[in-house]
């Protein structure tokens, strides 16, 4: 059976995109899901591309037991919109960006925002944690769990 591809985005591919792509893994995992599907991320810019996740994001994933592995890489748009079934930014300016990359085709409709899958969540968006301190960085966290958990329940419906 084909699997959902899901591909996390955000903007240098260090921060949010990484974090979002560790808790929905483990998540995915702990349902036995992992072989239904697909996770990646990647950054609407090239800035850190080949750099391992940003190390204050890496200190507080590891404090909730998430073990941040991804690289860096830029979204290319001919691959990645082709490939992915669900393409999830993570704020509202990634959207814009991405949906102009994707415009007039119809991976447009394969762009959706993380807070979308999070009832509960204050937040219309990610919030940029890159210049902030470490409560930007939690933050991040929070809402990428609610998020994914809101994710993981509209997938179950169509796996
Ligand atoms: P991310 O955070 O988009 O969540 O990975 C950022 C990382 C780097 C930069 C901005 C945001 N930067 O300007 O280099």
């Amino acid at each position: 059976m084909d699997k959902k591809k899901i591909l996390f985005v955000c903007l240098g591919n260090i921060c949010r995109s990484p974090s979002a792509e560790a808790v929905f893994r483990g998540m995915v995992e702990k349902e036995g899901l992992a072989d239904r599907i697909e996770i990646d991320s990647a950054g609407l810019t090239d800035y850190h591309a080949g750099e391992p996740a940003d190390e204050r994001m890496q200190k507080h994933a590891q404090k909730r037991g998430y073990h941040l592995t991804s690289i860096s890489r830029p979204v290319d748009p001919d691959v990645d919109f082709e490939r992915y079934d669900m393409i999830i930014a993570m704020d509202n300016q990634n959207m814009r960006d991405l949906e102009r990359l994707a415009e007039g085709t119809p991976a447009v409709n394969r762009i959706f925002k993380m807070t979308d899958f999070c009832s509960e969540c204050p937040y219309d968006e990610v919030p940029d944690p890159y210049y902030g301190g470490d409560e930007g960085f939690e933050l991040v966290l929070d809402l990428l769990e609610q998020a994914c958990g809101g994710l993981l329940n509209f997938l179950k419906e169509q796996i």
